[in-house]
């Protein structure tokens, strides 16, 4: 959460600089950090790689990337002639630990050179298998060896299933103290889930509302409209559950279901977070198919194109038993959320590029407007626009204009574009954090184990059973029709995307 106090100087160590996540997200997040002047006075970043490339080369890879993909797109001359000096390449070898004796010596000349010790964030961008591997080397080359300046941030999977989250934490804890790790979960950056934080505890109107007593269900969609794109060899042993579910859709669970927090402390947020992890109730293994649905896309037409189906994508094994779709519905065993259902859904290759939470409130107790006639009464509902939409959407009944007595849905709209037109990127916003040692949007070790062993009787039934019906649901559709089912065991319907977007106001 950004401060106007500027980072101390800093060296941004990235591991897996040549990557894509280097090329679309951190640099340029780092670059519009510059421009808006959040960045220190002193920084610099060291692009890590095998492949060999000077400095020149990389700058111009990385220009691209921001031409490509920067929310600022392509930089302009000037401010690119500013910024490019701080960035530097190394090749080297994660396995050599030669490689980190000559980064030791770079490291060094910068600190000489400034005139003092400057912080370290090392940024891990590499596949699960060479963590060991860079936090060993880190150790024993002695980089990061004051732990109130050096991080370390590392990207997801955070492990494959409990255990190896397990065995993950345990080999950081090795070389760096548990407040020198961020765990980064962009979803938690992004404005829209940051700001579930504020409307819930800056606002006195919804508190007394936001439990059992009003609330009739909760509903948390990410759906996406890509597939797998090229990323079949990683998705293949990872599926909607663990890409999406273990991380991104449960944290923002815990946003909308944690109890108020006695500060903003990062400790102290990251704890009433788990707090909602340890209530959600573990389902059991004989009850999965009861409470959660897997779907795999077949192909279908998205945006008058005609899309491929999952098993024919690249790295994609064509009798894949991977989802990518998949819903669950979750009970929270605490006084608030008490018999309230928290539905979560998210799949690739859906209708519409859509996330938003959903409050449902339960309906009026009696309708006074009916008179035994059916009434077109609506329940209350809050609706959190997460993206590409970003707005709050609350939906009440007003008498219809005219002499009769009958009733309309209408919404009052806080719309995010009104207010700002350029909203930080969620990587801005973290790796700013990061920069300032502020780890309040970061998961904690304990909190990545819980979320794992909220999904694991889930993972364990769905890998000991092979689907028989995948494919089941068409690109560009809701997802499959066990879906559907899964709410309507409750008399509910996953709130319509279209009446969300909808702004037009009825009167
Ligand atoms: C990533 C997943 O964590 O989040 C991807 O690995 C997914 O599969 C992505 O596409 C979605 O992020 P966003 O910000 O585009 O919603």
């Amino acid at each position: 959460m950004k401060t106007t106090k500027k980072a101390r100087p800093a060296i941004i160590i990235i591991f897996g600089g040549t990557g894509d996540l280097a090329n679309r997200k951190l640099i340029p997040a780092f670059y519009n950090l510059f421009l808006d002047d959040w960045m220190p006075e002193k920084f610099a970043i060291i692009g890590l790689g095998r492949t060999p490339l000077d400095n020149n080369a990389y700058r111009e890879h990385l220009r691209d990337g921001l031409t490509a993909y920067s929310r600022t797109g392509a930089p302009e001359a000037a401010k690119w002639e500013a910024f490019k000096p701080s960035i530097t390449y190394f090749q080297s070898n994660i396995d050599s630990p030669e490689s980190y004796q000559e980064l030791a010596k770079q490291l060094d000349e910068l600190d000489a050179a400034w005139g003092e010790r400057a912080n370290r964030l090392f940024y891990l961008s590499v596949a699960p298998k060479f963590i060991e591997a860079a936090t060993v080397n880190i150790n024993a080359s002695g980089l990061a060896s004051i732990p109130e300046q050096d991080r370390i941030v590392i990207e997801k999977p955070f492990g494959y299933n409990k255990k190896t989250a397990v065995e993950l934490n345990k080999l950081l804890t090795q070389t760096f103290q548990e407040d020198q790790i961020y765990r980064i979960d962009h979803y938690l950056g992004k404005e829209t889930v940051q700001n579930i934080l504020a409307f819930r505890f800056g606002n006195a109107l919804f508190e007394p509302l936001w439990n059992r007593n009003y609330i009739d269900n909760v509903q948390i969609t990410v759906a996406e409209q890509v597939g797998v794109e090229n990323r079949g060899g990683y998705y293949e042993g990872a599926g909607a559950l663990r890409d999406m579910i273990q991380n991104h859709l449960l944290q923002i669970l815990c946003m909308v279901a944690m109890e108020s927090p006695a500060s903003f402390k990062a400790e102290e947020i990251r704890n009433r977070k788990v707090d909602v992890l340890r209530a959600i109730r573990r389902i059991k293994p004989e009850e999965v198919s009861r409470y959660a649905v897997r779907g795999q896309y077949h192909e279908g037409w998205l945006k008058g194109e005609k899309v491929a189906g999952y098993r024919e994508e690249l790295g994609v094994d064509p009798q894949s038993n991977t989802e990518t779709y998949a819903a669950v519905k979750f009970y929270l065993d605490n006084w608030r959320w008490q018999g309230v259902p928290f539905y979560v859904r998210t799949g690739k290759r859906m209708q519409e590029k859509h996330s938003s939470i959903t409050i449902q409130f339960k309906p009026v107790p009696h309708s006074t407007f009916s008179n035994g006639q059916v009434d077109n009464l609506m329940p209350n509902r809050l609706t959190i626009n997460i993206q590409p939409q970003m707005d709050i959407r609350l939906r009440f009944m007003t008498k219809k204009p005219g002499l009769s007595m009958s009733l309309n849905p209408s919404e009052m709209i806080f719309d995010y574009d009104s207010c700002s037109t350029q909203s930080p990127e969620a990587y801005e916003t973290l790796l700013l954090d990061a920069l300032n040692g502020d780890a309040t949007l970061f998961m904690r070790s304990d909190q990545v184990e819980e979320a794992w062993d909220v999904i694991t009787p889930i993972q364990e039934a769905w890998e000991s059973r092979d689907s028989l019906d995948f494919p089941n649901y068409a690109s560009g559709t809701w997802g499959p029709e066990a879906a559907e089912v899964l709410v309507a065991q409750q008399g509910h319907l996953w709130a319509m995307n279209a009446l969300q977007k909808s702004t037009k106001k009825e009167c």
